[in-house]
């Protein structure tokens, strides 16, 4: 076994977060469907979406936002005027921006943060507030167990929206995460494992089978297409460990922010996102492979420490690890460097609840304590798992993890930790 040598990288050099493979011989191709259109690839990416995740219907979407703003929209039908919907408290910042769009009143229900999956009596209370639209959206690949949230909210006559954006490569019960809900939402943006520079997809099912006609979105328009090619451009230049750097340093791109961002209007899949989706699903698959084969030996690798917690998968789920979930008492300022945490693309999760944001807060119906998913925004940050990650890297990962807070530091509630 030849010796494992830790290379001081270059000083622009930024490991991902989170690496979705998107090749230039799979964006060429999506700009020659573009210029000389036959086929329709979204027609095909549909039917292999309906196919492999066990739907009725398939309606590709502009993201996986607006996914789940057609999702509350067709589940909203039906329901009484005052309906709530219920969301996790801690989640990514766009299901805030779906249920704006959707504008029904919102209640969160808290996350344990031993598991980040939903608190059944914080999820109860919400029903029993009247809640009628729960979203349940698993984490960076973590699943939820299923049976338990569809037998909580039947006895309310609640529907279960099934939000599946990390959920690439995750299965509950030897089924994909995305096969589960009478609507599921899915997710092709720059982070989620398999990519086409952007986009969603929602699942119909069930009660929902023929409501396809009516989720038809509008059309996006040749300024969509062409944005979609040069993001995935940009995305294939840039969205490497050798150049991160370089979009890492640029402000205005945000990258690494947590952002709010407004909904949009739901428009069709650009016909080159399908085409790109087509492109790399084969290698979205082996990069699932090889993240879960990363999150082993990084969980294998994690020496007991004051300060550090795993986040327990539930039996019956095997974890996508989109990115490897860990508790740290200070989040990343308790590293002695920070900077060279971040550096090797070890990031933080959600800095704040949904209900410190604005736009959410003037639809709350009921404020509730979340202590949960306060705990997680101030502790939880994400080890990469990816392929592009060096052996080298996930040592260091690893060493930088297995020494935490060893020099002793002091987190912003003013607590001291000494090892
Ligand atoms: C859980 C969850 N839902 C929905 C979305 C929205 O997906 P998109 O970025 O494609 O709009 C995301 C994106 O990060 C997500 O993580």
């Amino acid at each position: 076994v030849a010796p494992l040598t830790l290379r001081r990288p270059a000083w622009f050099r930024h490991q991902l977060p989170v690496h979705s493979p998107l090749p230039m011989g799979a964006v060429l191709p999506a700009v020659a469907a573009w210029l000389r259109p036959g086929a329709d690839p979204r027609l095909r990416l549909a039917e292999e979406l309906r196919a492999h995740y066990g739907a009725n219907a398939c309606v590709p979407c502009g993201s996986g936002t607006q996914a789940l703003q057609l999702a509350l929209r067709l589940a909203l039908r039906g329901v009484e005027s005052d309906a709530r919907v219920a969301l996790p408290a801690f989640s990514c910042y766009d299901l805030a921006a779906a249920a704006v769009h959707a504008g029904q009143p919102v209640l969160l229900y808290d996350l344990d943060p031993d598991t980040l999956a939903p608190d059944p009596d914080a999820l109860e209370r919400t029903l029993r507030a009247g809640a009628r639209v729960v979203v349940a959206a698993p984490l960076y690949g973590m699943p939820l167990d299923w049976q338990a949230l569809r037998t909580q909210c039947d006895a309310h006559g609640a529907l279960l929206i099934e939000d599946a954006a990390q959920g690439a490569g995750a299965d509950w019960q030897g089924r994909p995460l995305g096969a589960w809900g009478d609507l599921s939402v899915l997710s092709f943006g720059r982070g989620k494992g398999w990519t086409g520079g952007r986009g969603g997809a929602l699942l119909l099912r069930g009660g929902f089978a023929d409501a396809l006609m009516e989720a038809q979105p509008a059309p996006g328009g040749a300024h969509a297409e062409a944005s979609a090619l040069a993001g995935a451009a940009a995305q294939n230049l840039l969205g490497r460990p050798a150049l991160y750097g370089v979009p890492m340093s640029i402000p205005w791109l945000r990258l690494g922010e947590t952002v709010y961002h407004p909904p949009r209007p739901v428009v069709t899949l650009p016909r080159a996102a399908a085409a790109m989706l087509l492109a790399t699903r084969g290698a979205a698959e082996r990069e699932a492979g090889a993240r879960r084969h990363n999150a082993a030996v990084l969980l294998a690798g994690l020496e007991p420490r004051q300060g550090v917690r795993t986040v327990q998968p539930l039996p019956g789920g095997e974890p996508g690890y989109l990115r490897l979930p860990l508790r740290l008492d200070a989040g990343l300022a308790g590293f002695a460097d920070p900077g060279a945490a971040l550096r090797l693309g070890i990031a933080p999760s959600y800095p704040q609840p949904l209900s410190a944001l604005p736009p959410l807060r003037t639809l709350l119906a009921d404020r509730t304590d979340l202590p949960g998913s306060l705990e997680l925004a101030r502790t939880l940050i994400t080890l990469p798992t990816h392929s592009l990650l060096t052996r080298g890297e996930r040592a260091e990962v690893l060493r930088l993890v297995n020494t935490y807070g060893s020099a002793g530091w002091i987190n912003l509630a003013g607590r001291c930790y000494v090892s």
